[in-house]
């Protein structure tokens, strides 16, 4: 897919995927996304689990009970690390993981796939200790996000933006 159709195709999905696995070539590409983000002087703070067992995305649905998290054939978990650098201690964790997630879901909309960035249910009370337990993730990885993804059964759409003159400008 030309670059720019998939920024225009890229939507947030919150609905049920097709039955079937992921392939390995796909998931190697998506995550590579991942790994190949900008970083904050370079620190690559993030970390990806892509989650494809079958019982650990079960326990993940039952902290997120979705119809996008019980669907999906791949959830991915996406972590930072908070490291302070150079003389000024700048720290660019958020920056990083959110540079990364885009990739990602950039990603998934050009192999044919669609997905959702689940930042938000992660804020709620007690889901970063459950997803941290069931994945057993390092204590110093902050968990971040998920990305449930796959091959979409309903159509995907972007929500609509509002007009580009109101939020680009050109000087
Ligand atoms: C930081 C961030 C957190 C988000 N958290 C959630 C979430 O918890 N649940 C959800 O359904 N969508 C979440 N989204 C997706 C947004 O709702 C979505 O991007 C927005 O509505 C615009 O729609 P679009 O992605 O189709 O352009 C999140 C997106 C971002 C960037």
């Amino acid at each position: 897919m030309d670059f720019f159709d998939v920024i225009k195709n890229r939507g947030s999905y919150r609905g049920e995927f097709e039955k079937g696995s992921v392939p390995q070539e796909d998931l190697d590409l998506i995550l590579e996304a991942g790994v190949r983000a900008p970083s904050g002087l370079n620190m690559q703070t993030t970390t990806f689990y892509a989650v494809t067992d079958e019982k650990l995305r079960k326990r993940i649905s039952e902290v997120f009970p979705t119809k996008a998290v019980e669907t999906a054939p791949v959830i991915l978990v996406i972590t930072s690390k908070l490291v302070y650098a150079g003389e000024s201690q700048m720290q660019f964790e958020i920056e990083d993981y959110s540079a990364a997630t885009e990739n990602m879901l950039l990603a998934i909309t050009a192999l044919g796939y669609a997905g959702v960035w689940m930042d938000g249910m992660m804020r709620f009370e007690g889901n970063v200790d459950r997803m941290r337990q069931i994945l057993s993730i390092p204590e110093d990885e902050n968990i971040r996000t998920i990305v449930p993804f796959g091959k979409p059964v309903d159509p995907v759409t972007q929500k609509e933006k509002k007009p580009i003159e109101e939020r680009a400008h050109i000087l």
